[in-house]
């Protein structure tokens, strides 16, 4: 299965996409730099559902240099307004970079630091957003969740990437090498919590590195 999934992914891979130039670049770059940014099974996915849900206002945990927010930027109306969240100070200024010159209308807030923190003040301030595109460290996953579900409106849509680990999620969690079981054992409680969840419908998809697309009731 895992073969047909690589296909799968090499087949997506080899369809012109029609990326923007910069994009395009971005993307190039960011492979070659080895910073991880979505795949193109996660960016089918994203983008159909920015045009099936036209948000507003979207969160992202975890820019990188900031590929995922200027590609969502292109299927978001004008009006629409990223803020999105680093914690590493070398990739945070990259993507601030890369925003100063790719977001014309200024429509993307870059906040440098630990979402841990940053999310606890989101909430407090009383922020709500329409959209939310999780792709931080796996393993903090669970530590977000309350403070997400918080903060997405009803209707709105999660979007959570990077949920198989490479296929290690289906794995018996005693033929996981030791120094991954913790990441494991989250993973798979965020997966529960998020399936469980009466609040929430989710559908998990092998798309890219697993990703899970949640809609808040
Ligand atoms: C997979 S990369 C994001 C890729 C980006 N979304 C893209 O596709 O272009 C994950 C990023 O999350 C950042 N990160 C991890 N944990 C974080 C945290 N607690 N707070 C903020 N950023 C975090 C990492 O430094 C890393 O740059």
């Amino acid at each position: 299965m895992m073969v047909e999934h690589e296909r799968f992914e090499n087949f997506l891979e080899s369809i012109p996409d029609g990326l923007p130039e910069h994009l395009a670049e971005l993307e190039i770059q960011s492979i070659k730099e080895n910073v991880p940014i979505i795949r193109k099974g996660s960016q089918h996915l994203i983008r159909f559902m920015l045009e099936l849900k036209k948000p507003l206002n979207i969160l992202e945990v975890g820019t990188a240099t900031g590929f995922s927010s200027l590609f969502m930027l292109e299927f978001l109306d004008k009006k629409a307004k990223i803020t999105t969240i680093e914690k590493m100070e070398e990739r945070a200024l990259k993507a601030k970079e890369n925003f100063k010159r790719f977001d014309e209308n200024r429509q993307i807030t870059l906040i440098k630091g630990d979402a841990i923190e940053i999310l606890d003040e989101f909430v407090s301030k009383g922020n709500s957003y329409d959209f939310i595109f999780m792709d931080a460290a796996k393993g903090q996953y669970i530590n977000f969740f309350e403070n997400i579900k918080e903060l997405l409106l009803p209707q709105g849509i999660l979007i959570t990437d990077n949920m198989l680990q490479e296929g290690r999620l289906l794995d018996s969690r005693y033929t996981v090498v030791r120094r991954d079981r913790t990441i494991h054992a989250r993973m798979r409680e965020y997966v529960n919590v998020l399936l469980k969840d009466k609040d929430f419908e989710t559908m998990l998809l092998e798309v890219g590195d697993g990703m899970a697309v949640s809609i808040k009731k």
